[in-house]
């Protein structure tokens, strides 16, 4: 490959993760199944441990969208949460400083103050509407692979929401669906094997809707890379 190849693929790349961002606000029209189908394609190219693809994905449109917002909607105020995998001790440090700083940024974004649990309660249950999004992609992973299992379907979200951004559709990747796996278990009939790891709506942005005025920082290299010689 010639420099100038490396430069335009690089500078390509560059310019799908500065652009990618998590889209709260879907406008209702669906992606045509050609597109869905494409991004999906894309997505398969994943690097994966013993390229075991242990990924799994039910992808849900129009209707099925709406049935499984709906069973959501119902069921999460009710019930304690589920997750099939283990979910974070907690957030010291850094960690809970980052993790400040994007949720008050959405807020902000929203016009919700930082007090205002009842808005920000309101606006976390967004996420089992898929935030209007017309299709949802319900990333499920096998119990046998593990943890690295589950670390290459975070690689497959990631080359998911990639590939979406370089095709024009704007996408979410949701933890929160996989708080009611329960739920997502019965409502899918997943079998026992396979674990819900997330979400991710897939949909066109609402280019004018606050939610999505914002964007994340992000650390710079030397705050998490050590290089050793
Ligand atoms: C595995 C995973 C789960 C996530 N779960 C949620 C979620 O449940 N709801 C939500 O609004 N955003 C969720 N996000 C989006 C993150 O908040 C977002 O990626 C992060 O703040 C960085 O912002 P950006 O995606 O706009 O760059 C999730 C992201 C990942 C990778």
């Amino acid at each position: 490959m010639s420099a100038a190849m490396t430069t335009d693929v690089t500078a390509g790349l560059a310019r799908l993760l500065d652009e990618r961002y998590s889209c709260r606000a879907f406008l209702p029209g669906e992606v045509p199944e050609v597109t869905l189908r494409h991004v999906l394609a894309l997505a398969q190219r994943t690097a994966s441990w013993c390229n075991t693809q242990p990924w799994g994905v039910h992808l849900l449109s129009g209707e099925a969208t709406t049935a499984l917002a709906d069973r959501l909607t119902a069921h999460v105020p009710t019930r304690p949460p589920v997750a099939d995998l283990p979910l974070p001790a907690g957030y010291s440090g850094v960690y809970d400083a980052r993790r400040k700083e994007s949720g008050f940024a959405l807020y902000a974004s929203l016009g919700i103050e930082r007090g205002d649990r009842e808005a920000r309660g309101a606006q976390a249950m967004l996420n089992y509407r898929f935030f209007g999004a017309p299709h949802v992609a319900i990333v499920t992973t096998d119990r046998e692979q593990g943890t690295y299992g589950a670390i290459d379907c975070g690689g497959y979200v990631a080359t998911l929401l990639l590939a979406a951004q370089a095709a024009g559709v704007a996408a979410v990747p949701q933890a929160a669906i996989a708080m009611a796996s329960d739920a997502v278990r019965e409502h899918l009939a997943l079998p026992e094997d396979r674990l819900v790891v997330c979400a991710v709506a897939l949909g066109l942005a609402d280019p004018d809707h606050p939610a999505n005025a914002f964007r994340t920082t992000r650390a710079d290299v030397d705050e998490v890379v050590t290089f050793v010689r």
